[in-house]
């Protein structure tokens, strides 16, 4: 990953600008998008991931701090973690850059699948519930679900144009994971994301 930056006990990878992604059409995108199960287990360039995350729930609009991906009111409720080899990050999209969370290898964790530990980057989305204010328990649960589906698609139609593989999942032990991460109850672990090369 890209430049270290330690500042009392926190460790910050600023991300490089995101890079313009491969010229491919909206159309060869969704022809390719698919859901794949085997990855390689090889890094993935750091430029790469700060497209990635920057498509997935980055800022377009830095005028309002709008997003790449729509949410209910605006709530921007989605969180969005990367588990990478060393540790749990948060990707805070206005300084766009990962926040380390908690050190350590937790990609194990972010699934049931034996493929989650053996990719380089495992996305977690956690729905902050106090940032959905005057809506019903109901309705949290239905926009949250939604505003990570638009998020994870995003990244499928990365993944589609960049040649990379991924799959969303809901199979997740979301006690053990939540534990893991350290979570407040008002987090809500909605889905993850496994992103890497293809196997083979
Ligand atoms: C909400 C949701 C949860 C999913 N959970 C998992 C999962 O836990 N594990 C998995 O391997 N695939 C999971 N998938 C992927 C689906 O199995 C996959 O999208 C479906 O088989 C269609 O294949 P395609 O994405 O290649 O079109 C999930 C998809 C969605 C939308």
């Amino acid at each position: 990953m890209p430049t270290l930056a330690m500042a009392q006990d926190d460790i910050v990878l600023k991300l490089p600008p995101p890079q313009t992604p491969r010229n491919t059409s909206l159309v060869d995108a969704l022809k390719a998008r698919k859901s794949s199960r085997e990855f390689s287990g090889k890094s993935l360039p750091p430029g790469l991931v700060s497209s990635l995350l920057w498509t997935a729930f980055g800022v377009n609009r830095p005028d309002s701090g709008k997003r790449t991906a729509p949410s209910a009111h605006n709530w921007q409720e989605i969180d969005v973690y990367a588990a990478l080899p060393d540790g749990m990050y948060h990707y805070d999209a206005v300084a766009h850059a990962l926040r380390q969370t908690v050190p350590g290898d937790l990609r194990r964790l972010t699934g049931v699948q034996d493929f989650v530990e053996r990719a380089p980057l495992n996305l977690v989305y956690v729905a902050n519930l106090a940032r959905m204010t005057d809506a019903s328990a109901e309705d949290r649960t239905f926009y949250l679900a939604a505003d990570a589906g638009f998020i994870a698609q995003n990244v499928y139609l990365f993944c589609a144009s960049e040649g990379l593989a991924t799959v969303v999942r809901g199979l997740i032990d979301r006690k053990a994971l939540a534990a893991a991460m350290s979570l407040r109850l008002d987090q809500r672990i909605v889905l993850a994301q496994t992103v890497g090369y293809p196997a083979g």
